[in-house]
């Protein structure tokens, strides 16, 4: 089974701020609630936490987030951005673009994205993102950025199978969970380094736009204000959906989820730009 410890992060990151300094835990509630706290605590930018085992691991809308002993990783990171509230969810699809290159540099396999934060392979979820926000003990705000990455599981329980995959159910070998998290690292602080003055997505967009599974299709869309449906026809400048509605008008989805209606026709749309 894949070994996890401090000593074998430790040793595996690559030179870098995100990752120091980095903690293990064999057992934990949920690695974005330790980030949390080590925030309130006074931690900088770049701590981060890795869990084996996560008891209360959370994915969006209150879903729980299953890790099992040797199969995930579970990896929350502190991150302190200067940027107005509407430009925050951008970390969410630059942590995306991060995860899915990290997936490519040491598994070899090439997930797609589906808006927003759903990591995919063979159309089914290898890997999701979820983005808290945090308090300084100075009530100062920062961000909880958490990845949760299926990597060694051979199996899921009855309600995931058919949904859920792992690297190693689709690449056939195990792989190490420190040589994926030192690539994730690297990944997401390459990338936050344009964002962070400003919010700016312009060198994760096109990365991002590259992988989508969700541009050209039919999408139906539960934002806060309800339900719509319409083609995904873009992402635009700060990380919504662009939709083409059915009476012929445009909007976009800031935040919220999408499901994928069935292949049927697909739009030209600027992912084929890309
Ligand atoms: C989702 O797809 O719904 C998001 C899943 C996020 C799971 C990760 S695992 C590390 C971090 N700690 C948590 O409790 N959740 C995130």
């Amino acid at each position: 089974m894949d070994q996890l410890s401090q000593a074998i992060l430790s040793r595996a990151l690559a030179p870098g701020r995100f990752g120091r300094p980095i903690y293990y835990f064999p057992v934990i509630d949920s690695t974005n609630e330790a980030v949390r706290r080590l925030a309130g605590e006074g931690a900088g930018e770049g701590a981060a936490v890795v869990g084996d085992v996560q008891l209360q691991g959370r994915g969006r809308r209150g879903r729980q987030w299953l890790s099992r002993p040797g199969e995930g990783l579970c990896l929350s990171l502190l991150l302190r951005p200067e940027l107005p509230p509407a430009r925050t969810a951008g970390v969410t699809i630059l942590a995306a673009v991060a995860a899915a290159r990290a997936i490519e540099d040491v598994a070899e396999l090439r997930p797609g994205l589906k808006w927003p934060n759903d990591l995919l392979l063979e159309g089914r979820k290898v890997g999701g993102i979820l983005a808290e926000t945090g308090r300084d003990r100075d009530g100062k705000g920062c961000l909880v950025l958490g990845i949760g990455i299926n990597v060694n599981g051979q199996d899921f329980p009855s309600s995931l199978r058919g949904i859920a995959t792992s690297l190693r159910i689709a690449g056939g070998r195990e792989i190490g969970r420190a040589e994926l998290a030192s690539a994730l690292l690297s990944r997401l602080e390459e990338l936050y380094r344009d964002f962070h003055p400003g919010g700016d997505l312009s060198r994760a967009l096109p990365l991002y736009r590259r992988r989508s599974v969700t541009l050209g299709r039919r999408v139906k869309a539960r934002g806060p204000a309800g339900e719509i449906s319409g083609i995904a026809v873009g992402i635009a400048e700060g990380g919504g959906l662009r939709l083409q509605l059915d009476n012929g008008g445009e909007t976009v989805i800031a935040s919220g989820e999408v499901t994928l209606r069935a292949e049927g026709k697909r739009v030209r749309n600027d992912q084929d730009l890309g």
